[in-house]
């Protein structure tokens, strides 16, 4: 399901995982044998999120109901990809075009610029993540789309009470990657308030997958399980007391899933928290000593990352979206090592590494 950069020589180190699941797309059979199949457009689909959602959404309802779009060239082994077209976000003729000529109900925008990088490219950060969304919000309300655009923790700022922070509460991010989600949220409520748009997003906590992201506060946690494989140790950015909450990719994708998929009747608001678990660097160090006894962890703290992480809540309410559209995450901490070690060392004992662009 999942196409992982691995490089170099793998560490050695004595390892007892766990297999993956027999289906761990099981629970998406369910939603799949009661909705009408959707046509989705992801745009940003070479990221960290966009082939994972493909292959679910390909495993529900076969290989016709996705569009992958993004801006650079298809890696020549992407062979999960199949209809895959170049789409620039900030062109809102192109989206149109995309969308009428495919036939496109409900658009996913994953396109967006991450935390850490955003605060390298502040007008870059405005372009994809602001005028994106401005183009993406406004074509969906003249094609009467479903629409759904990630919000992040990153739309809470310091002000926020940071541990089990609810839904309504104080928003005032310190990055502009912050800043662009909370208007992405506020924009989206309002084209659905005024313009009846469909529009629905999540706050995502860090997202732990096999495939790698670019730029943000979190990557470390995925970072962490590429270098315990390849070398035995981490060298981590963020101090080992820094808490923050995080989910498994699969989850991730089931959260989206999910949201899309519920009657709208149902849902009181148009974004929600949703989460896995909470943990440390020094906590998830722990968790993979315990099915790699000899790794080892040290700390080299990058400033503005630390001070992001700082500014960022420790755990999410999420009961919203339990009570709401029944969300529930099935991974905790123990269970992401091990299927984050089982996938990675599947990719390891292929014959041809697959690399992907993420
Ligand atoms: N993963 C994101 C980041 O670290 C947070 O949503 O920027």
């Amino acid at each position: 399901m999942k196409n992982l950069r691995v490089f170099g020589r793998i560490h050695n180190a004595r390892r007892n995982y766990s297999p993956l699941p027999v289906d761990p797309l099981l629970r998406f059979k369910t939603i799949s044998q009661t909705q009408k199949a959707p046509r989705v457009l992801i745009t940003g689909s070479l990221g960290q999120l966009g082939r994972g959602l493909n292959s679910v959404y390909k495993y529900m309802y076969g290989s016709e109901c996705v569009v992958m779009s993004d801006i650079v060239r298809l890696p020549a082994n992407a062979t999960d990809v199949s209809d895959y077209n170049y789409l620039d976000i900030l062109n809102q003729g192109s989206i149109e075009e995309i969308v009428v000529n495919k036939n496109i109900d409900t658009i996913v925008h994953f396109s967006a610029l991450l935390s850490a990088v955003g605060e390298t490219n502040v007008p870059l950060a405005l372009q994809v993540n602001c005028r994106g969304v401005e183009n993406i919000l406004q074509v969906a309300a003249k094609h009467k789309l479903k629409v759904f655009i990630p919000s992040t923790i990153g739309a809470f700022g310091p002000t926020t009470p940071r541990e089990n922070t609810p839904d309504l509460t104080v928003q005032c991010p310190t990055t502009i990657y912050g800043v662009s989600k909370v208007y992405a949220e506020r924009l989206g409520e309002y084209f659905n308030h005024r313009f009846g748009v469909d529009f629905r997003s999540m706050r995502f906590p860090g997202i732990i997958s096999a495939t790698k992201p670019g730029g943000g506060t979190t990557d470390y946690a995925i970072q962490i399980f590429y270098d315990a494989l390849q070398k035995g140790k981490h060298t981590c950015y963020l101090r080992p007391d820094t808490r923050l909450p995080m989910m498994y990719d699969t989850d991730c994708m089931a959260s989206v899933i999910q949201l899309l998929a519920a009657d709208s009747q149902s849902l009181k608001r148009r974004t929600y928290n949703v989460t896995g678990f909470s943990f440390t660097p020094e906590e998830i160090a722990d968790a993979i000593r315990r099915v790699m006894p000899g790794f080892e962890i040290d700390y080299d703290i990058c400033p503005t990352r630390q001070s992001i992480a700082d500014s960022w809540p420790m755990s999410l309410d999420d009961s919203e979206a339990r009570k709401d559209w029944g969300w529930n995450p099935e991974y905790g901490l123990d269970e992401t090592v091990q299927v984050m070690f089982a996938l990675l060392r599947r990719e390891e004992d292929k014959p041809t590494k697959i690399v992907s662009t993420a």
